[in-house]
């Protein structure tokens, strides 16, 4: 070893080595993934997808917005951890926000929430008053009935999207795509050939036993809230699930579901009913 080359700093041990950013050091459309700072709970059910982005270096930017609603708007958001390609290291998740403006909120409110409890009295007061924190209450209620409908539903083994996590008002879930890897559009947006109408058919009558078995009616179920992804169906839109014990009119959710999607299929070209996938799907509940 020459005297020269001792002249050079020396190799650092790579342990010591920090990729030093400070913490707000992320540009505009961008925060710090958010998986890290939501509770244990807030997190999706295991087993966990493994595109499911957990590290604490990723990055969320804003994509741009997939549709705008009455209650929540969908955007797509990217979470990703910079300057790496490995599994679980990118991804392109739906986030749901509910926003707390909409009066209509609480119209829904009264049929779809019988049954259910408001723990804390002062939320409850809120609510009733149409206050702007009970505004606030309700569309994280929203959130939070979607983020359990999504678990729950997910657990089962429904075709569902992933529900990755809440923060408040916002759900993060799978992205659903077709084979092009682009937004899975609305049943309604399609005209599938015969064989693949009846699978589609097949598959929401499959899932829908599986849902009455287990006590549960999607309460808002069309053509618009049932996403073709290729051969496959995925339900989404899941706020106002009804619980078909505790909740009087679920049986007439069922029966509105079921004669709203019969009646697509039927003008598609399919011959079903909605009173006979309602009397098939009777035989499920208990
Ligand atoms: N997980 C998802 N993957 C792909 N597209 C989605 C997903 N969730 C929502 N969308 C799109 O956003 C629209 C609105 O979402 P939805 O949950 O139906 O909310 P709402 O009807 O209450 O506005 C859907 O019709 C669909 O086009
Ligand atoms: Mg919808």
């Amino acid at each position: 070893m020459t005297h020269e080359s001792t002249q050079h700093t020396p190799d650092l041990d790579p342990s010591f080595v920090f990729d030093f950013r400070t913490y707000d050091d992320v540009g505009d459309g961008q925060r710090w993934s958010t998986w890290l700072a939501v509770e244990p709970l807030c997190r999706g059910p295991e087993p966990r997808p493994a595109w499911v982005v957990t590290s604490q270096a990723a990055v969320d930017t804003e994509l741009g917005i997939l549709k705008t609603g009455k209650e929540a708007d969908a955007f797509l958001v990217e979470r990703a951890v910079p300057d790496s390609d490995a599994l679980g290291a990118s991804v392109v998740m739906v986030a749901k926000r509910y926003r707390s403006n909409e009066h209509r909120t609480f119209h829904r409110a009264a049929t779809y929430t019988e049954g259910r409890s408001v723990k804390r009295s002062r939320d409850e007061r809120a609510l009733k008053r149409k206050s702007t924190w009970g505004k606030i209450v309700a569309s994280s209620e929203w959130a939070i009935s979607e983020w359990d409908a999504l678990k729950r539903c997910w657990s089962l083994g429904l075709p569902v999207p992933y529900p990755v996590q809440i923060d408040g008002t916002e759900i993060l879930m799978e992205w659903i795509t077709d084979a092009d890897g682009e937004s899975a559009p609305r049943l309604a947006q399609t005209r599938p050939e015969p064989a693949l109408l009846a699978s589609y058919y097949d598959q929401l009558r499959e899932a829908l036993a599986t849902m009455v078995g287990n006590g549960i009616v999607h309460g808002d179920l069309s053509a618009y809230n049932l996403l073709a992804a290729s051969e496959r169906l995925v339900i989404i839109d899941l706020p106002q699930i009804v619980d078909l014990a505790g909740n009087a009119a679920g049986l007439d959710f069922l029966l509105r579901d079921c004669t709203n999607v019969c009646g697509w299929f039927r003008a598609r070209g399919l011959q079903v009913d909605g009173d006979e996938l309602f009397a098939e799907l009777m035989a499920y509940a208990f």
